[in-house]
């Protein structure tokens, strides 16, 4: 199964698959090192975390388990962590960096990205600072130049922001990926072709609108159960969450979907033996409705100048 997850060649010369395993929100202990370990068996390459979602250190026995049984190389997973808000200064990104290394248990990041524009002062997101995202970006290069990450991108970024990077004086490395909320609700299409346009990949997260996650309110669309969707999953024989993920496939940006039950994992992985017809990816696009689930987090900072959505 692991040939069948296509890679995207980034500006910084390394492959990244197609498709991931998102780890947000698991904090039952062991349960995401055992996800991660009935994913990489069943096929998965690309294991997404964060500082902030706190998976790091099961992450990072779990794989440490598997290369000792033999069972997967290091060089043959692509591992995805994210600087969080409150280690935006310049001199704090490399101890940063280091910090999550060793929770991983890793002497290298295969991408390494700014999770949020905005810098705030504390761990919690109360106390957000003017620190600009284009010095953090000089101190994120110098982490590849020191061999620490292979590539480097941002998250949560919007088109402007990634043109402000694009344009500063002295850049050394593009931003090789832009990981942001991707669904049938928030399609992001000029961002999309921008990023495409630009050489700079897009990962979409909480492609099923997050259900069950804790920061969605309780009011968010059910995008699993909507009717457009089941019936093109009808016509296919495939899940809702099979089609969701193979839209996203065909308009060439990774994904991340997070489950912690291994069938539905297989299930997400088994995208790649059937193709949406034109009228149904477009039909998907039309449930576009700019409706955006990961915005209470920084919604008290819309008037910063780095506010993104
Ligand atoms: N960059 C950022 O700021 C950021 C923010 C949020 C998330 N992320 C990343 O993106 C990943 C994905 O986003 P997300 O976890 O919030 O949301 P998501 O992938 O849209 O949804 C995850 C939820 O869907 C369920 N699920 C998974 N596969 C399913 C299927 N085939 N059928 C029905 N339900 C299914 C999961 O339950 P089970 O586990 O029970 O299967 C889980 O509750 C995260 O885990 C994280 O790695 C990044």
């Amino acid at each position: 199964m692991a040939d069948k997850v296509p890679s995207i060649s980034l500006n910084s010369g390394y492959d990244m698959p197609m498709l991931g395993l998102g780890t947000y929100n698991s904090f039952k202990p062991n349960e995401i090192g055992d996800a991660v370990r009935a994913a990489i068996q069943m096929g998965y390459r690309l294991i997404d975390t964060a500082w902030s979602f706190e998976t790091e250190t099961e992450i990072g026995a779990a794989v440490k388990e598997l290369i000792q049984e033999g069972k997967i190389k290091r060089e043959e997973l692509f591992i995805v962590t994210k600087l969080w808000v409150h280690c935006r200064e310049p001199d704090q990104v490399e101890p940063a960096c280091r910090q999550s290394l060793e929770a991983l248990g890793m002497d290298y990041i295969d991408l390494y990205l700014i999770q949020f524009p905005i810098a705030f002062e504390d761990v919690g997101v109360t106390t957000p600072t003017m620190t600009d995202y284009l010095d953090t970006w000089r101190a994120m290069e110098k982490l590849v130049d020191k061999g620490l990450v292979r590539s480097i991108g941002v998250s949560n970024f919007n088109k402007q922001q990634l043109e402000r990077i694009l344009k500063m004086d002295g850049l050394k490395y593009k931003p090789a990926n832009n990981q942001v909320e991707m669904s049938p609700c928030l399609a992001e299409e000029d961002l999309l072709q921008f990023s495409l346009k630009n050489d700079i990949s897009i990962t979409g997260y909480a492609s099923f609108g997050a259900p069950g996650q804790n920061y969605i309110p309780e009011d968010a669309p059910k995008i699993l159960e909507d009717s457009t969707i089941v019936k093109i999953g009808r016509k296919y024989n495939t899940s809702s969450a099979q089609v969701i993920l193979r839209w996203g496939k065909q308009r060439g940006f990774a994904v991340v979907p997070k489950s912690t039950n291994p069938s539905r994992q297989a299930q997400n992985m088994d995208i790649f033996d059937f193709k949406l017809s034109e009228e149904d990816m477009k039909a998907m696009l039309a449930l576009d409705r700019g409706y955006r689930c990961n915005a209470q987090l920084l919604s008290a900072w819309k008037d910063h100048p780095y506010y993104p959505f």
